[in-house]
């Protein structure tokens, strides 16, 4: 049992839901605070259009956080991971992330990957502790400030017996 510190010290409780078209407002409020070139609030509804997996951590009955990913041919891809700032530090990042890999799994996919940039030391250092590793990077990526950035691509195993598979 919870000492009363440690309450205390726990975030509030949070949930995982399929996002929907409803939530997309909401959705991209958080993206374009976070992001310094975010999606718009069209590619969000293409995602859910085209049937990509779209969660939203829900709190207090509004959203504050989401993440995106396709699935196809036993690979997963992380398309979006994102917590509004003022929630972030709490672990809700890395249980949406844990909840997609989940779902991945379950779905029979073989291999995680996702792109990341080599500045954003918040994400590496989470998709680091949870086993993903560089395979690689993609020359000038992302639009950046100052021109292009590249970007890191991560790979995570999540099915070691692939070989019975493929
Ligand atoms: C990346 C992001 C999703 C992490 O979400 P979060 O809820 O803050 O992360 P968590 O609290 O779950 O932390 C998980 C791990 O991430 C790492 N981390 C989180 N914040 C960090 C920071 N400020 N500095 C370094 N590492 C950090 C740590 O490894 C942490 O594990 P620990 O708590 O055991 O040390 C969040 O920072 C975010 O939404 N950033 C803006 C959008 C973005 O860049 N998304 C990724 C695109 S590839």
């Amino acid at each position: 049992m919870a000492t009363a510190p440690e309450l205390l010290k726990s975030p509030p409780p949070a949930s995982i839901r399929p996002m929907c078209g409803g939530d997309v407002a909401e959705v991209f409020a958080i993206e374009r605070a976070a992001y310094t070139f975010p999606w718009t609030a069209g590619i969000f509804r293409d995602c859910l259009r085209v049937g990509y997996v779209c969660r939203v951590l829900m709190l207090d009955e509004r959203v504050a956080g989401y993440g995106v990913m396709s699935l196809g041919a036993g690979e997963m891809h992380v398309l979006n991971l994102c917590i509004a700032e003022e929630h972030r530090g709490r672990g809700y990042g890395r249980r949406m992330l844990e909840h997609l890999l989940a779902h991945g799994a379950a779905a029979g996919m073989l291999d995680a990957f996702l792109e990341v940039r080599p500045s954003n030391c918040a994400a590496l250092a989470l998709y680091h502790s949870l086993g993903f590793q560089q395979i690689g990077m993609r020359r000038g990526y992302y639009q950046a400030v100052n021109g292009r950035e590249d970007a890191c691509v991560l790979k995570l195993t999540l099915r070691a017996d692939r070989a019975d598979h493929t």
